[in-house]
């Protein structure tokens, strides 16, 4: 069996072990000028057409003896160098692809965007020069770090991030809270870069202290060039009471913060909605009836994490405390999208544009938002993780996937997994769906047999030469326990039986 048998397994295991550098080492120590780094970052960013496109026809890798890239991989001073000459063959395998040119422009909020993908109001978006180096690279606007007429006072540190296993962001934490900059500095930043970048998107984040504050403030964004107003109705770790989720967990205040902005511009206006609430569409529905335009969603969630087991202070540790912060990043990216579903869902939204976030760090993740009824995706923690590069990957493997199944614009897919969410009680319930096992790629590793004993139904047992698992379909409640533990996806969704006719089938 050779390796690329067990391609889409060691692929992104061997990818993930990359440091992803900065100016990478490998690709200046090619003699073949084979960018090594960008392919490997298209393959961890989903983008697999665009990885096996920067390959060059004939693979040098292939007869290279001296490996100059492994001898400079700086993972290799942890321990050991990515096999980048295996990972190249691997990816060069997928073969060359065409990628078509798919409209990856879209209307939001009544305004045409050349693509759907914004950086978030956060730090990302803080200044002019963060702002225009992403503009250059790809991105399509910005929502601009959260506008006050006060300038918050900020701790140190003020991040932390959750690591599990060999996953270093599984999710991050903040306690930030918004600009650091004045007014009239925030107000330059938005007029340069409006008349240097005229047709990128910025969306102007606001928050008031009163209603007049919230007028003002949509007024002189409007004034500085801003092309939507976005009112931070969310920050969920503001120092004092009265502001960001506690204005968005209470929909009178919704409603009276949203008249006033509406009051101080005619641009739309998006309400960024806290998920630290069970009912999102309360809120949602008081902004959208006091005027606002769209919604935002989600900003951060509340959290607490990694307590230190020596000092027993929590993260981020300002001198041994910290608060509840937002929890952001690729965790939370499931509940960010049960929020736009359920909002989609709703009569009375079901129209109103929403910007989606919570977790994107690839097309993928935004297609999925997209499908879900979003016409625009928002992104930080991944930004802030691997930079604003990765906006290339993103745009080429969505552009590769539009083409490749039909779709001729991104609008194509807004929305198209909507009809799929139904109701718990709606689904069917008189059939089992069985695992399926590929037995030429079982390791005997016994994963599903145990998980299936001590987490599931004791329908499987392990054959005693092989390894392999052997099921016993009568007890086997098609849970897909199995399904998902198997480390190398031998076990896959086999036959759907009638639960009628089981006994004489599937005995
Ligand atoms: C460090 C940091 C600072 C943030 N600051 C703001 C802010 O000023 N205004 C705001 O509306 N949201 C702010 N957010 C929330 C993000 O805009 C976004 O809603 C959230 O992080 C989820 O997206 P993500 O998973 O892509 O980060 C901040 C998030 C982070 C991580």
């Amino acid at each position: 069996m050779n390796d690329l048998t067990y391609r889409e397994v060691r692929l992104p295991e061997d990818v993930g072990g990359c440091l992803l550098c900065n100016n990478a080492p490998c690709a200046k120590a090619c003699p073949y000028g084979v960018e090594a780094d960008t392919v490997i970052r298209s393959l961890r960013f989903e983008n697999t057409a665009g990885a096996a496109n920067r390959l060059p026809d004939t693979l040098p890798c292939v007869s290279c003896a001296a490996k100059p890239c492994l001898s400079a991989c700086l993972k290799g001073k942890i321990n050991r160098p990515v096999p980048i000459d295996e990972i190249m063959r691997m990816a060069s395998s997928y073969g060359k692809q065409t990628i078509t040119h798919a409209d990856l422009s879209i209307d939001f909020c009544g305004i045409r965007c050349e693509n759907p993908f914004f950086l978030s109001s956060s730090v990302v978006g803080s200044n002019y020069e963060m702002v225009a180096k992403a503009f250059k690279l790809g991105w399509a606007g910005v929502a601009f770090k959260t506008v006050a007429t006060f300038v918050s006072n900020e701790v140190s540190p003020r991040f932390d991030a959750l690591r599990k296993e060999s996953v270093p962001f599984i999710g991050f934490k903040n306690i930030e809270q918004i600009s650091e900059h004045t007014l009239s500095e925030n107000l330059g930043y938005l007029r340069c870069l409006k008349k240097d970048f005229p047709s990128k998107i910025i969306i102007a984040s606001i928050m008031g202290q009163n209603e007049d504050e919230w007028t003002l403030l949509a007024e002189m964004m409007t004034t500085a060039g801003a092309d939507i107003i976005e009112c931070n109705f969310s920050c969920p770790h503001m120092a004092a009471n009265g502001l960001g989720s506690d204005v968005g967990q209470n929909p009178d205040l919704v409603a009276a913060y949203t008249k006033a902005a509406r009051k101080g511009t005619t641009l739309p206006i998006l309400a960024k909605m806290t998920p630290n609430i069970g009912n999102m569409e309360l809120p949602a529905i008081a902004a959208v009836c006091a005027g606002a335009t769209g919604i935002a969603a989600i900003n951060t969630i509340k959290s607490v994490m990694n307590v230190n087991l020596d000092s027993f202070a929590s993260g981020p540790d300002v001198m041994g405390k910290t608060s509840v912060g937002g929890y952001s990043g690729k965790a939370v990216k499931p509940i960010a999208l049960r929020f736009i579903q359920s909002m989609k869902s709703c009569a009375q939204l079901k129209d109103i544009p929403v910007s989606g976030m919570g977790g994107i760090e690839t097309w993928r993740d935004a297609a999925e938002f997209i499908a879900l009824g979003c016409e625009n995706v928002q992104v930080t923690t991944s930004v802030m993780q691997y930079g604003y590069r990765i906006i290339e990957d993103m745009l080429e493997g969505l552009r590769h996937y539009l083409g490749s199944h039909g779709f001729g614009s991104v609008s194509g897919i807004v929305g198209k997994a909507l009809p799929n969410i139904i109701p718990a009680d709606n689904l069917d319930r008189s059939s089992i769906c069985y695992p399926r096992f590929a037995q030429q790629q079982c390791l005997g590793c016994g994963r599903c047999t145990l998980s299936c004993y001590d987490g599931g139904h004791q329908a499987l047992r392990q054959d005693e030469k092989t390894g392999h698992p052997i099921l016993n379909a009568k007890k086997c409640v098609g849970c897909h326990l199995c399904v998902t533990v198997c480390p190398v996806s031998a076990i896959s969704s086999g036959a759907r039986v009638p639960k009628d006719k089981i006994t004489s089938q599937a005995g």
